[in-house]
C-alpha cells in the first residue's frame, strides 16, 4: 500500500505533526530563561554563522558562541545534519594542519588563553542566573510574599497580576519567591506546590494544560510509589507478626492489602498527556484529576502571560480561574507577570477581575539603582580589580536611559568585559563600555531592520538613498518619489503617500528614523526625516534582503530627483 492509499489524515499526516511538535515541546521542558535564547531560524545556521564572524576578526569568543547556541537539547533533523557538517569540517582541518607539522597546536589558544583574566564567573551577568540578592525589590518582593502566605496556612492566596517593563526584575523576583515558598512548605510539611511557565514559550492553552497535567501526574506518581514502597515493607513485617498494624490506620492484613492495590490502581490509571493530539477539555481534566488527587495549594506562576493572551486568547486564564469551584481537595492560585501594562484590555472581564485581585507594578530603576544591582554581581563576576572607576556607573546610566533595564545593564557590564578581553588588556574601562553599547546597539538595529516588513524596508532604503547623496532635511514627499521607483524595480505594490506617511511614523516609534514635523506656512506642514541608524551598516542589512538585493545600483534614481 502506497502513502496515497491512506485515508487523508492519516499516519503519514499525524507522524509528521506529532514529530514536529515534540520537537518543539522539548524547548518548552526546559521551561525557564534559556529558552528565551534560542534563535528564531534554523538553530544550526545561527551558531555557524556567528563561529564564522568571530574567527574571521581573529577574535576569541567562545562565550558569545555557545550563548547563540544554546540550543535545546533535541534539534530537529536538518539543524542537526548542519551541526554534523560544521563538525567534520572542523575535524578534517585538524587533521590537515597535523598532517604538514608535528607540532600538537600552533598556539592559536595560547596567546589568548595568557594574560589575566577578566571574568573570575562570567555567568552571573547572564539572564539565566537567578541571584539571590535583588536589591531595590524588596517592596515588590514583600507584597508577594505577603499574599502568598496563606498558601502556607493552607487557604488560597488571591490572584496576582505583576506588571513592569522589561529588565525590572519581574522574573527575578518571581522566581526568588518560588523558592522561598516551596523550601518554606518543605520546611513546615504544608503541600503547597509551584508551577513556573514561561509563556513565551509556553504559548498555547493545550501546551500550558499539557505541561501542568503532567508535572503533577509525574508528582503523584513519585508521592505513591513511595507510599507503596513504605507500605510493602510494613506487609511483610505485617505478615510474620501482625501486631505491627495495631499502630497503624490498617488494622488488618486484608485492609493494608487492600490500600496498596488501590495505590496501584491509581498509578495505572494517570496517563501522560500527549504534546498533541487530544481534545482540549481531556487534556484539562486530565490536569485537573492529577492537581486535586492530593490536597495541596497549588500556585501557578504565568511568566510573559501578554504573550499567551496574545497568541492563544484568554481561554486558559478562564479555565484557570474557574477551577477553584470544582476542585474539592486542592486550591489553584494564578500569578501573572506581563510586560504589557495594558494586556489586560483584551481579557475577558470576569477573567480580568478574578486576575487582578491583587496588582503589583514594577517599576524602571534609575541610574543608582541599577549602579547597586551592577555592583552586587560584579562582586561575584570580576576578578578583583578588573573594573575601573567609571565602568559601572556608566552601565547604570546607560542602562537608565533604556527605561531602567537591570537586563541591558548587565549586558552592557558582560559585553564591555567581553571586549576588554579582547583587548588583551587586565581592565575594563570606559571606553569598553561606550563600545559595548555601540555595539549593543548596532545588534538591535540589525534585529529591526532585518525582521521590518518589505514595505518598511524600501521606506527606510529610500530615505537612506537620499542620505547618501548628502540632501537636508528630507521630507515625506522626497521620501515618496524615491520609494515609488524603488517599488517599481521590484515590481512590489506602491502604497499611497498616506499609507507611506505613516510606515515613517512607525520607524520613528522604532527609532530607526527621526521624523519632525515642520510648518511651511502656508505651504502646510510636512516631516523633516533624519536616520537615527548608522547608514551603511543599516543599508547593508537591507540589500541583504533577498529582493531589495536585486536593486542595482540604486544612486541613479536619486540623482534624477535633482535632474528633474
Ligand atoms: N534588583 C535586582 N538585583 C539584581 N539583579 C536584578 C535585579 N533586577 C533585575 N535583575 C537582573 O536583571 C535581569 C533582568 O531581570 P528580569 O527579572 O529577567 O526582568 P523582567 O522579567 O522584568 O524582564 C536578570 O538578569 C536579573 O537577574
Ligand atoms: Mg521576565
Amino acid at each position: 500500500m502506497t502513502d496515497r492509499d491512506e485515508p487523508p489524515g492519516g499516519r503519514d499526516d499525524i507522524g509528521r505533526d506529532s514529530r514536529e511538535i515534540v520537537g518543539r515541546d522539548d524547548v518548552d521542558q526546559s521551561g525557564d530563561d534559556s529558552g528565551r535564547t534560542l534563535p528564531s531560524g534554523s538553530t544550526g545556521c545561527d551558531g555557524s554563522e556567528d563561529a564564522l564572524e568571530d574567527s574571521s576578526t581573529g577574535q576569541q569568543s567562545p562565550d558569545s558562541v555557545i550563548e547563540d547556541g544554546e540550543r535545546p537539547p533535541v534539534l530537529d533533523d536538518e539543524s542537526s545534519v548542519l551541526e554534523d557538517d560544521e563538525r567534520s569540517s572542523m575535524l578534517d582541518d585538524g587533521g590537515s594542519a597535523s598532517a604538514l607539522g608535528d607540532e600538537p597546536s600552533s598556539g592559536l589558544f595560547d596567546d589568548l588563553l595568557s594574560g589575566e583574566p577578566i571574568f573570575e564567573n562570567k555567568e552571573v551577568l547572564r539572564p539565566s542566573y537567578t541571584p539571590r540578592k535583588l536589591p531595590h525589590r524588596e517592596e515588590q518582593i514583600n507584597n508577594i510574599a505577603t499574599i502568598l502566605v496563606s498558601a502556607l496556612r493552607g487557604d488560597t492566596p488571591s490572584n496576582i497580576l505583576i506588571y513592569g517593563k522589561t529588565g525590572t526584575g519581574k522574573t527575578a523576583s518571581a522566581k526568588f519567591v518560588s523558592e522561598e515558598l516551596e523550601a518554606t512548605s518543605k520546611k513546615y510539611a504544608v503541600p503547597c506546590d509551584v508551577q513556573y511557565i514561561n509563556c513565551e514559550v509556553t504559548d498555547t492553552q493545550y501546551r500550558v494544560l499539557a505541561q501542568l497535567a503532567n508535572t503533577f501526574i509525574e508528582d503523584n506518581e513519585r508521592a505513591i510509589e513511595r507510599e507503596i514502597g513504605e507500605l510493602s515493607s510494613l506487609l511483610e513485617r505485617a505478615e510474620t507478626d501482625e501486631s505491627v498494624l495495631s499502630e497503624t490506620p490498617y488494622g488488618s492484613l486484608e485492609r493494608l492489602e487492600a490500600r496498596v492495590e488501590e495505590l496501584e490502581n491509581a498509578l495505572e490509571s494517570f496517563e501522560e498527556v500527549p504534546m498533541t493530539g487530544w481534545p482540549t477539555d481531556r487534556v484539562y481534566s486530565s490536569f485537573f484529576e492529577a492537581v486535586d488527587y492530593r490536597e495541596r495549594v497549588v500556585v501557578i506562576m504565568l511568566d510573559e502571560i501578554d504573550k499567551l493572551v496574545e497568541k492563544s486568547g484568554d481561554d486558559t486564564l478562564y479555565n484557570l480561574s474557574r477551577m477553584n469551584s470544582d476542585l474539592e481537595r486542592s486550591r489553584v492560585s494564578i500569578m501573572g507577570i506581563s510586560n504589557d501594562l495594558k494586556f489586560t484590555e483584551f481579557l475577558d472581564p470576569r477573567v480580568k477581575s478574578s486576575l487582578g485581585e491583587e496588582e503589583i507594578v514594577f517599576p524602571p530603576y534609575d541610574a543608582n539603582q541599577l549602579r547597586d544591582i551592577l555592583t552586587h554581581r560584579a562582586e561575584i563576576a570580576f576578578e578583583e580589580g578588573a573594573l575601573t572607576e567609571d565602568v559601572i556607573p556608566l552601565c547604570a546610566a546607560f542602562a537608565a536611559q533604556e527605561h531602567g533595564d537591570a537586563r541591558r545593564a548587565l549586558d552592557l557590564l558582560r559585553t564591555a568585559g567581553e571586549l576588554a578581553e579582547r583587548d588583551s588588556t587586565d581592565h575594563v574601562e570606559e571606553g569598553h563600555v561606550r563600545q559595548a553599547q555601540e555595539k549593543i546597539e548596532l545588534d538591535r538595529v540589525v534585529e529591526v531592520v532585518r525582521t521590518l516588513p518589505q514595505q518598511s524596508k524600501l521606506v527606510l532604503f529610500a530615505t537612506i538613498l537620499l542620505e547618501k547623496q548628502g540632501v537636508h532635511n528630507i521630507n515625506t514627499g522626497e521620501v515618496y518619489n524615491i520609494y515609488k521607483r524603488l517599488c517599481n524595480e521590484i515590481d512590489a505594490d506602491v502604497l499611497t503617500q498616506r499609507r507611506v506617511t505613516d510606515l515613517i511614523s512607525e520607524l520613528d516609534m522604532l527609532g530607526i528614523v527621526n521624523a519632525v514635523v515642520v510648518s511651511k506656512g502656508r505651504y502646510g506642514r510636512t516631516k523633516e526625516i533624519s536616520l537615527s541608524v548608522p547608514v551603511d551598516e543599516t543599508e547593508g542589512v537591507l540589500v541583504s534582503d533577498s529582493r531589495l538585493g536585486d536593486i542595482e545600483d540604486a544612486q541613479p534614481f536619486v540623482q534624477a530627483r535633482f535632474d528633474n
